[in-house]
């Protein structure tokens, strides 16, 4: 039964992703109720459907958009309304920013990068999970109980290693780089984590942070090679291999667990 999430209202951010559908996945295979939020509405709405038809079980999909303080509130409101309680809050929403090859002056660069998107996605990753968990927070506190798990990164723990997204035949200042804001945003995700989790430690809300080493998700042959080296495990995760981590965190299973940063990466932050 410590594993089990039964009739559980868990709401993920970014549900509509790549990652967010197989969260939801794992809550539903414990029989917990995931609410799937995104901005984008088709793929929330269609990954929580697909879910109530393969597991049998209740899933809702939203379009919400984490950055707006309003939109959060009448989220809550709503599942307040209809479910009386919110049990656990899965903060994973993140822009996610694919390395852009394309770019004559490329702009992932340190130099280059821009103010506007600095705040774009720091807004969405940081600030929205900041929002969703002052919102959110609060109503378990006041019920006693309550879990938030916030989705990092390897890369809130190091920095990237910039060589593996090198290309050839590129001088050096027209190098693709891992986006400082990742890094910026999942280090911050982790000192959210460790704030909240003493914040609320004397009203039944436990909050800890999991960071996931890389997906491999059809990427490119010679970058997939130079990470596999990074990583003792030898490969890059399978999309399933978070699913145990996430049963664990989001239930009664981690009853005595607060303010802690799992780490499932392949061992790749060992070396
Ligand atoms: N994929 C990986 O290899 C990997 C590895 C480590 C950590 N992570 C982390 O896991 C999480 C999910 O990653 P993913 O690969 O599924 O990314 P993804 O891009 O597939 O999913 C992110 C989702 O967030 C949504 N989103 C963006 N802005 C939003 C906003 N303002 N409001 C609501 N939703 C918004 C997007 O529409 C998208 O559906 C991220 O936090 C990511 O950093 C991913």
């Amino acid at each position: 039964m410590r594993f089990s999430l039964k009739n559980q209202i868990v709401v993920i951010t970014g549900g509509g992703g790549f990652l967010g559908g197989k969260h939801a996945e794992a809550i539903a295979e414990i029989e917990g109720i995931p609410i799937l939020i995104d901005i984008d509405e088709e793929s929330a709405k269609a990954k929580a459907k697909s879910i109530e038809e393969e597991y049998g079980s209740a899933a809702l999909g939203y379009k919400v958009d984490i950055t707006s303080t309003e939109e959060i509130e009448t989220l809550a409101d709503d599942l307040l309304k209809r479910f009386d309680k919110i049990d656990v809050l899965i903060n994973n929403a993140a822009m996610n920013p694919q390395m852009d090859y394309k770019t004559e002056k490329e702009e992932t660069r340190l130099e280059n990068f821009s103010l506007e998107r600095w705040n774009d996605e720091v807004s969405v990753g940081l600030t929205g999970a900041f929002i969703c968990s002052k919102i959110i927070g609060p109503h378990m506190a006041k019920r006693g109980k309550g879990v938030i798990l916030n989705i990092a990164s390897d890369l809130g723990l190091i920095a990237p290693d910039q060589r593996i997204y090198r290309k050839k035949n590129l001088s050096d200042d027209k190098q693709p780089v891992k986006p400082v804001t990742y890094t910026v945003v999942k280090h911050g995700l982790i000192g959210l984590t460790r704030y909240l989790a003493t914040y609320w430690c004397d009203k039944g809300v436990r909050v800890n942070a999991l960071c996931p080493g890389g997906i491999y998700n059809n990427q490119p042959e010679d970058f997939v090679e130079k990470l596999t080296n990074l990583i003792p495990l030898g490969r890059m995760a399978n999309p399933d291999d978070y699913k145990g981590a996430i049963q664990f965190m989001c239930s009664d299973a981690s009853i005595y667990m607060t303010g802690s940063i799992v780490v499932i990466d392949g061992g790749r932050t060992c070396w």
